[in-house]
């Protein structure tokens, strides 16, 4: 039996596959809550933005309203109907409880952050009428739509679209999107700007890196036993669908920032995209395409301290790591 194949495996020992488990029992420990995060102290900080800056958090929350609900319906739909083995099943039930809580954080930020009833309205209904935010969206939907009708893999071209579907949300959306608007975030912070969104940014950001990990290595253990998937064409799919995704980013940072803002610019977050792009292509054995580099130093440093925490996390032990990054500001 491999992963894929169609079914709902119960049997959890022996167990096939003992890292997703592991990586389940991980994630138990970076349990965190949406009330341990303080939104109360951005007050101050939004009321003296200019215009362009009230804009860009206008546009990053409306973003933030709708993407976790997105990523949650497609871990229901389409990854724990395929991912055919219990202790798979467990970590993915643990990352929709994770989505949860993003739904939760976002919605907190949102309330925080528009007073108006009308205006939070407005920010869920921008997967509709705000064209950045909507060709995102479409991209995310076409995707789960994609293999909405596989009930079960059965044909080497239904577990290629499965793939396609996975890598697109690990590698675009949560790996990619995501990581597109944690920069803003975290270009805020380090102008001093916001602590309160960047503590739980920080929070979401690590957890987002573990969903990405848990899905290439499914992607890992699905090429060792069914290496054969793994043709030209679906590499040529990746990187056509990452091209896409970058646009699709491109195109919000545009909205977002326009003409550019101090460290900040167009030309700055297409590097960054594309460095990142090629991150995900390495990780999936690809070859790269961009050959970009990382102009944010405030996100490399990021990227090493969600390595830190995470192998270090104790449950006390992370707060005192999260007030330390807040104050990490002279250090960029
Ligand atoms: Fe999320
Ligand atoms: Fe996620």
């Amino acid at each position: 039996m491999t992963l894929l194949d169609p079914g709902m495996d119960l049997t959890l020992r022996p167990m096939r596959y003992p890292d997703f488990y592991e990586q389940y029992r991980a994630a138990i420990r970076n349990t965190w809550t949406v009330e341990e995060v303080d939104l109360a102290s951005d007050l101050a900080d939004l009321a003296k933005f200019t215009d362009a800056e009230r804009h860009l958090i206008n546009r990053l929350v409306a973003f933030f309203a709708t993407g976790d609900t997105i990523v949650a319906n497609n871990l229901v739909l389409n990854l724990y109907k395929h991912v055919n083995s219990p202790e798979g099943r467990l970590y993915l039930s643990r990352q929709l409880f994770e989505e949860a809580v993003h739904v939760q954080f976002y919605l907190t930020l949102l309330d925080t952050y528009l007073p108006d009833p009308e205006d939070r309205a407005k920010a869920f209904a921008a997967v509709e009428h705000i064209p950045s935010i909507k060709e995102k969206a479409d991209f995310c939907f076409r995707w789960i739509d994609s293999i909405d009708r596989l009930d079960a893999l059965r044909s080497r071209e239904d577990r290629k679209a499965f793939l396609l579907n996975l890598i697109c949300f690990a590698a675009c959306i949560e790996g990619l999107f995501f990581y597109g608007a944690f920069a803003y975030v975290y270009w805020l912070r380090s102008r001093g700007l916001l602590d309160g969104l960047a503590t739980g940014t920080n929070w979401v950001f690590r957890d987002e890196s573990c969903h990405m990990n848990f899905a290439f290595s499914v992607v890992d253990v699905v090429r060792r036993e069914e290496p054969e998937l793994f043709d030209d064409a679906l590499t040529e799919s990746v990187s056509r669908m990452l091209d896409e995704a970058v646009a699709c980013e491109l195109q919000f940072a545009e909205d977002l920032i326009g003409s550019g803002l101090p460290g900040m610019t167009v030309p700055d977050m297409k590097s960054y995209l594309e460095y990142v792009a090629d991150q995900r292509l390495a990780r999936l054995g690809m070859p790269t395409r961009y050959g970009a580099k990382n102009p944010f130093g405030f996100m490399a440093l990021q990227d090493v301290q969600e390595l830190t925490n995470f192998f270090e996390r104790r449950p006390t032990a992370y707060q005192v790591a999260v007030s330390g990054t807040v104050d990490l500001d002279e250090d960029f």
